[in-house]
């Protein structure tokens, strides 16, 4: 399944509450259903058999269940999010799913792309199958395969499987074990002592462990209270690392606000700082982590990514062309993937990801992998799929990002990309060093003109409260101002359901100026000083036709406040920078019109945090 979460426990405690705790952590992730199954032990004969609670709906459902079974106990078990694409969202549909011999239950994460085959072929064999769902068939597999040896079984299973999985499997006649498998699908083991866990998802862990070992595809993990046991595809046991998270659990919970996104939103300056301080020196632009890279050998860049992460390609476009005087393109992931893209070893392909999962984005990295380019991936989540294929990597270092609408991850986005655009130019020789310098001190100041902008609090939700209702709106700039009309546009719609559109504002006179009528809300960003006067006759025509102005502007721009109905002044930088600091008051508007809207601002209608399929 896409979107879904899944976890699982073997140690001396009871499994039962400590899943349902790590499904509640996976909820951000967008789930239409819940599950959880455990390894229960009959007294009278001392054997097991596997239960299992399924609820359609929220996992607080599933909790009522649990909390109505009292004979519901076992130390050992696996649970899951589902979020529906084989077949409705239902209990039977719900993970885990069992084997019809009832000895085998296994939660899954991705896609089963030969599911049909396989099931088709079992059910020759007589083997019925309960659900719609494409994940049933690698249960029944297994127990088709079994033959008392639950590793070879497993292993027989997944090298039939194509397509994308996270697993998590236990069997009844395996009490405390757990195999966990991965095929281009996040998965994680949480090392504990006495007991051990794993999931799809930092989050769900971080509570009861910050040790863990990061899987690869092709990866098995048998899983027991006292060991973690990892092969290779061939079956090898192999030694991996343990990796200590140095996220808490404060970081991952609301810390007293009453949405993750507005957690999320203040967090800026800290989690600027955290992206920028490492990385400067004596005035100087340090990446340790890309300090081969010879930007010599390339001619040209290329940027490509999905939704906000694009949008922070559109300003990176801007920002090192303007300084590496090299030609820059960047496309949305989804179309550079089936495009047959001219590159070659000249170019460098650089990938922008928060979650280090999306498919569209791997799809695309591959490609141009494939085509010689030399890949550089912008990426929040550490040990992520595309942090790991790529050839180079630059974390983020935004710390853990919950809310479905990214902020702080499209902010850290921007600050790496311009980081590197000087280190790029430095390199290049394309930068004076005054700019240099210049460039370096706005870039360490940029936390702190981020809290300036999130003063502006009180007044963008006194603006929201203004204009919250209009059904359809229109955010307008130039250069770097439409980058960032790209993003607060996609905030709005995203969370606040409204029908929102970004233009180029030099385009609105080629059609879309027809849509303007009296009371329409256009919001026009005029940070980009150079094309300001440009900006203002494209805000004098909308007004013309009776649409009222909501303008971002740079503090002590006096002139905006004769042309637009509402002014928010934010700090001045550099105009290469100023993206950063002028999407804030963009977050904060959309989260209020959402508020006021009374829509579900971190887990909007139809959207998931991380899409990792197509
Ligand atoms: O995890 P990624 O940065 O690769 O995700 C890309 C997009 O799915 C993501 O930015 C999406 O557009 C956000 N919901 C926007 O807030």
């Amino acid at each position: 399944m896409i979107m879904c979460g899944i976890t699982g426990y073997t140690g001396v405690n009871q499994a039962g509450p400590i899943l349902l705790e790590g499904l509640k952590r996976l909820e951000y992730r967008g789930y239409d259903s819940a599950g959880i199954a455990i390894q229960s032990r009959n007294e009278a004969d001392d054997m097991y058999s596997i239960k299992m609670l399924k609820a359609t709906g929220k996992v607080s459902h599933l909790v009522d269940k649990f909390e109505a079974e009292p004979d519901f106990k076992g130390v050992c078990g696996i649970g899951h999010t589902r979020w529906a694409t084989h077949g409705i969202p239902s209990d039977t549909n719900a993970h885990p799913h069992l084997s019809a011999d009832g000895k085998f239950a296994v939660v899954h994460n991705g896609i089963i792309e030969n599911f049909a085959e396989i099931r088709s072929e079992l059910q020759k064999y007589g083997i019925e199958f309960k659900s719609e769902t494409d994940t049933e068939v690698i249960v029944q597999l297994l127990a088709y395969n079994y033959n008392g040896n639950f590793k070879k079984a497993l292993m027989k299973t997944i090298s039939r499987l194509t397509g994308s999985y996270a697993i998590g499997v236990i069997s009844a006649e395996h009490p405390g074990t757990i195999f966990a498998a991965k095929l281009s699908s996040p998965l994680l083991i949480g090392v504990g002592i006495g007991e051990n866990y794993f999931a799809s998802d930092i989050t769900a862990l971080v509570s009861n462990t910050k040790n863990v070992i990061d899987m690869d595809d092709g990866e098995v993990a048998e899983i027991t209270p006292d060991e973690v046991k990892v092969y290779d595809h061939a079956g090898n046991e192999i030694k991996k690392e343990i990796r200590q998270i140095n996220w808490d659990i404060a970081a991952a919970e609301k810390s007293g606000y009453e949405h993750f996104m507005m957690k999320e939103i203040m967090e800026q300056p800290q989690a600027l700082k955290a992206t920028i301080e490492p990385r400067i020196k004596d005035e100087e632009i340090v990446f340790g982590e890309i300090k081969d890279l010879d930007m010599s050998k390339f001619n040209r860049v290329h940027i490509t990514a999905c939704g906000s992460a694009y949008h922070a390609g559109c300003v990176g476009r801007g920002i090192i062309e303007a300084l590496c005087r090299m030609p820059v393109e960047a496309e949305v992931a989804s179309e550079l993937r089936y495009r047959d893209p001219i590159m070659d070893g000249k170019t460098l392909v650089i990938v922008i990801s928060q979650s280090g999962e999306t498919a569209d984005t791997i799809a695309a990295m591959k490609e141009c992998k494939e085509k010689g380019a030399t890949v550089l991936a912008i990426v929040n989540v550490v040990g992520s799929s595309i942090a790991k294929l790529a050839d180079y990597c630059i974390y983020t270092w935004a710390g853990p990002e919950i809310a479905v609408a990214t902020t702080k991850g499209y902010t850290t986005q921007v600050a790496v990309l311009a980081m590197f655009a000087v280190w790029a130019a430095g390199q290049l020789k394309t930068i004076s060093h005054g700019a240099y310098a210049s460039m370096v001190i706005d870039i360490m100041r940029l936390p702190e003109r981020a809290q300036r902008a999130l003063d502006l609090n009180s007044r963008v939700k006194k603006l929201a409260d203004k204009y919250y209702d209009n059904q359809s709106l229109f955010f307008i700039g130039r250069n770097m101002d439409y980058a960032v009309a790209l993003e607060g546009s996609l905030k709005l719609k995203e969370i606040s359901y409204l029908h929102s559109e970004a233009y180029a504002a030099g385009e609105l006179k080629h059609g879309t100026i027809a849509l303007i009528e009296p009371g329409r809300l256009v919001v026009a960003l005029c940070c980009y000083e150079k094309l300001f006067d440009k900006t203002v006759s494209n805000i004098q025509q909308v007004k013309a036709r009776g649409a009222r102005v909501l303008a971002v502007a740079h503090e002590g721009n006096r002139s905006i406040f004769q042309e637009a109905d509402d002014v928010l002044l934010v700090p001045q930088t550099d105009p290469l920078l100023a993206p950063v600091i002028e999407i804030i008051p963009m977050q904060l508007f959309a989260y209020y019109v959402a508020e006021k809207n009374g829509c579900d601002i971190d887990k909007p209608k139809n959207l998931a945090k991380s899409v990792t399929v197509e």
